[in-house]
């Protein structure tokens, strides 16, 4: 195992590529700790963190030129340090031109989309440079026809270029490792494990990525396979244990999985000096709260509080229309409840001095990062409610800072949580408030809930809710003319809503097939008082957004 002291990390530097993160995955794909980190960071910085024990490097593609004025380069240090550096695209022309080679500017031609890649004749036989293509099958699919048998055969594969300039001089003491038919120099490597792609190996699009991937971690920077859930697991209750020490701490849970998996951690490491806290907001789904208590008190017997304030936000909520106005007031009023538990709770049995919070690596990175996401125009008031009473005076545990979402799945599971709690689609904060258009009350509320049951029922029953990003029902205020039996209705318009997406900032409508919108719609109009009309929302994202408000 592991010391939990040092860990072993392969450092990813930031150029800019859409792709950045998704490297960082990757690699805590191939069970190896991996940080993303701006561009700018030299390795004295990060030689200052006593946790990492750094094997290497990647440098990401980037949208810059290495010719362009402000065109980001990597701390010399760091390509002087003897490490292992993987460039990859902008990344493989950085280290080429830093190192003394030369980069032929694009002429006017990018190259992207996919390409065969071919590796050089002879190019295997020198096993130091040739480490990052070691033991990667040539099925007969990927072998050039033309080759004799009995010869050496090259290695062929499909990989995903993306690109405009490109390497036409080598810098001292690299090779040539491959090449594709409009790119002479697609992969070059030096004896001490610098390597160049100027493909992309984190895409899917490049199906031997994953292998290209390990043959750096494990073959080049010598990385054991040690980031695994059980260490990760291991390591965050350690974490928290020196932390909070033998302090009580206090955690909101949302129903979502990122407040759950947090309390589920804080409570391995410390037991009952955990409390949660469930507020009721009263714009719930159907079951939500039975499926918290049921989830948390019962089965994994966590000290929770359920705290029933739909009087109060219903209160507060009477009569107000204006989409940003609900958001304000139901993270406001949320805070105030969740003070208000906690000095009770500090009345009952002292003082509590942690929040347990359920921040993502993502949101760590957007808030170290230098893109656009910080100060893009607001759109919504999001993340408002279910975290950040910063006023508060709680010292603050996150032990999910270092981790991505589908890690914190992986570590929901192995601790209990219920597979489909797990997977449960993302909801917002102010809930169904959101999705009545116009002002909330008891009967819409009571209304929408009856619906969306039947939607997630419809989609789960369907066996697609995992495919889906999110799906869901929306209230509007619209009536319209219906007939049923004999008579004549005037009743309320529900609309549905299904994504598909991976990132949430953009999203597709679903494209669900018509029988299931038949039985959504069937269903909806006959079991839902007050509604006699169900339409289908084919809006993507952009122009539109997720939530209806
Ligand atoms: P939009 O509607 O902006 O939503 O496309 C993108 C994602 O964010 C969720 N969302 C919220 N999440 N508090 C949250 O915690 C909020 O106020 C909030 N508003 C939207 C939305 O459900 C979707 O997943």
């Amino acid at each position: 195992m592991q010391s939990l002291e040092r860990r072993q990390a392969i450092i990813v530097l930031d150029f800019g590529s859409q792709y950045s993160r998704l490297i960082t995955r990757r690699v805590r794909e191939c069970h190896v700790y991996s940080e993303l980190v701006p561009a700018t960071t030299t390795l004295a910085q990060l030689q200052q963190n006593p946790h990492l024990d750094i094997k290497g490097f990647i440098l990401s593609g980037g949208p810059a030129s290495v010719y362009d004025e402000q065109a980001p380069a990597c701390d010399p240090a760091i390509l002087a340090s003897g490490l292992p550096v993987l460039g990859i695209c902008y990344g493989m022309q950085l280290l080429a031109h830093q190192l003394g080679g030369h980069v032929a500017p694009a002429s006017g031609r990018r190259e992207y989309g996919p390409a065969i890649l071919e590796t050089l004749a002879g190019a295997a036989s020198d096993q130091c440079y040739f480490r990052i293509f070691e033991g990667i099958d040539t099925t007969p699919a990927q072998t050039n026809p033309l080759d004799q048998p009995g010869a050496v055969n090259s290695l062929r594969m499909p990989v995903w270029m993306s690109h405009g300039d490109s390497v036409d001089m080598l810098p001292n003491g690299f090779k040539v490792l491959a090449c594709t038919d409009s790119n002479p120099v697609t992969a070059i490597a030096n004896a001490q494990g610098m390597v160049g792609l100027q493909f992309h190996p984190e895409v899917t699009h490049t199906p031997q990525g994953k292998e290209i991937m390990r043959n750096f971690l494990y073959r080049i920077c010598g990385c054991a396979p040690g980031w695994t859930t059980g260490s990760m697991i291991e390591e965050a209750v350690e974490q928290i244990r020196q932390r909070a020490g033998h302090e009580r701490v206090i955690c909101g849970l949302s129903g979502g999985v990122d407040s759950a998996v947090t309390a589920l951690l804080v409570h391995r490491a410390i037991g009952d000096q955990l409390t949660c806290v469930f507020v009721d907001t009263g714009c719930l789904r159907a079951g939500e709260r039975e499926q918290v208590v049921d989830t948390f008190s019962r089965h994994l017997h966590i000290p929770l509080v359920v705290v029933d304030a739909r009087r109060r936000f219903l209160a507060r909520l009477a009569g107000v229309i204006d989409p940003e106005q609900k958001r304000k007031i139901i993270g406001a009023e949320f805070i105030r409840v969740f003070e208000e538990e906690a000095v009770r709770l500090e009345e009952q049995a002292g003082p509590i001095t942690f929040l347990a919070q359920g921040t993502l690596y993502p949101d760590v990175i957007e808030s170290t990062s230098h893109d656009t996401a910080a100060t893009a125009k607001r759109i919504k008031t999001h993340h408002n409610v279910g975290g950040l009473p910063e006023e508060m005076a709680f010292k603050l545990v996150e032990p999910l800072r270092m981790l991505f979402k589908d890690e914190v799945r992986e570590i929901g599971l192995a601790l209990g949580l219920p597979e489909d709690w797990v997977w449960r689609h993302p909801f917002p904060g102010p809930g169904l408030a959101i999705r009545i258009i116009g002002a909330v009350d008891e009967e819409r509320l009571e209304t929408l809930r009856a619906a969306d049951a039947i939607v997630t029922e419809e989609i789960r029953h369907a066996g697609i809710y995992r495919e889906l990003g999110q799906a869901f029902a929306v209230l509007t205020p619209l009536q319209s003319v219906g007939v049923m039996g004999d008579g004549r209705t005037y009743a309320n318009v529900v609309a549905v809503r299904a994504v598909t997406t991976g990132d949430f900032m953009t999203a597709d409508w679903a494209r669900l097939s018509p029988e299931l919108l038949a039985r959504i719609s069937h269903r909806i109009v006959n079991e839902v008082p007050g509604v006699n009309r169900v339409v289908y929302d084919i809006t993507s994202k952009p122009p539109a957004t997720i939530e209806w408000e």
